[in-house]
């Protein structure tokens, strides 16, 4: 007895990307007065002048569920074709159900596969490779990719190491087949040696035990940051090799908005030409975790910096300590 397979397109690419960046803008004077910091020192150390912090209203759901929206109708779909939605989330505050299913729901988007993954600022890139997989081994045709975060629900905006830099918002991407390549092979890994470098202060059932508890997010940021300004550099050229992509092939560059100063470190480290377009959207966003890189890559689209078709390099990285990359033809 055999068992039958399926078999789906040759190639898969990214047909729309949306995003939602919450109203509220929250510039680095008001943080100021909650951590002992300067807008000079900020600016210089991480490269960002503002961020935005959702309001009540604009839950993870409401937050996913407009990005969504925005990146179906620029993949010329309806949420009906959407056949699976996979969600990066770490502030999802419900510990079951995923909300990828009431998300699915809400779209109209009736009966996809839906299930949220947490691979922290590599989300966005896990998922699309997954997303890739799936299409091009038939498993799906239209796979939807959201990264979203409400990182001020979980930061201590006391925390002078951490309370300038997380920020909230909603990245989409819809996943489907395409004639010529549009994704290349993931790069990705983990070092879980390194978990304690970013993680939850104390897991959920320690914090009920005392109600004034709030479990936050700590982050040793040194480290991390001369580990993603090396050895994720390291693993982008192996995205670029891997994909057959040059460095002076490349045509955009976005990496997870963490820090300017690592976008600037794997800049050099990859030698790429000064030509290449570099997103820098966490000078106006913050670090959105999972959701920074599809908002990135919406702001260089809508700004007419970038354009559909170039071929870009996206690599995450972040808590676990987690990574992947790869490249992408823009949609
Ligand atoms: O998204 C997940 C992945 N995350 C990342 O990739 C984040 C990576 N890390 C970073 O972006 C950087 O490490 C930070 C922006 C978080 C910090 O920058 P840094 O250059 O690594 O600073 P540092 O922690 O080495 O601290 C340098 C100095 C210290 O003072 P001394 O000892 O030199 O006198 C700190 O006490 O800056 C001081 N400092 C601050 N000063 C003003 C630390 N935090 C602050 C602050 N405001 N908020």
């Amino acid at each position: 007895m055999t068992i039958s397979v399926v078999q789906g397109a040759r190639f898969s690419a990214i047909k729309g990307i949306g995003g939602y960046r919450p109203r509220r803008v929250v510039d680095n004077a008001e943080i100021c007065t909650m951590i002992d910091s300067s807008d000079e020192w900020i600016q210089t150390r991480s490269g960002i002048k503002e961020r935005r912090w959702a309001g009540e209203d604009e839950t993870i759901q409401m937050m996913s569920v407009s990005a969504a929206r925005k990146a179906i109708e620029r993949a010329g779909l309806e949420p009906a074709q959407i056949d699976t939605v996979i969600v990066s989330t770490v502030t999802h505050l419900y510990q079951t159900p995923a909300v990828a299913a009431t998300i699915a729901s809400e779209l109209g988007a009736t009966g996809a596969a839906a299930f949220d993954i947490s691979a922290a600022c590599a989300g966005f890139c896990y998922g699309t490779a997954m997303a890739d997989s799936l299409v091009r081994t038939g498993t799906s045709k239209y796979v939807l990719v959201i990264g979203v975060e409400r990182l001020s629900d979980i930061t201590d905006p006391h925390d002078r190491s951490t309370a300038f830099i997380f920020a909230d918002g909603a990245g989409a991407a819809v996943v489907g087949p395409s004639d010529t390549p549009g994704i290349g092979p993931v790069v990705w890994g983990s070092d879980g040696d390194q978990a304690a470098l970013i993680t939850q202060n104390e897991p959920w059932d320690v914090a009920m035990a005392d109600e004034a508890h709030w479990p936050v997010l700590q982050m040793n940021g040194n480290p991390v940051f001369k580990w993603a300004s090396y050895t994720m550099a390291k693993a982008a050229a192996e995205a670029m090799d891997a994909a057959g992509i040059s460095p002076d092939q490349l045509e955009v560059f976005v990496p997870h908005q963490a820090n300017m100063r690592i976008t600037d470190a794997m800049f050099r480290a990859l030698k790429l030409p000064q030509g290449v377009i570099v997103a820098r959207d966490i000078a106006r966003q913050g670090n959105t975790s999972a959701a920074s890189i599809p908002l990135a890559i919406e702001a260089l689209l809508e700004s007419g910096e970038a354009r559909s078709g170039q071929t870009c390099l996206i690599i995450g990285f972040g808590a676990g300590l987690v990574y992947a990359g790869q490249v992408i033809a823009l949609p």
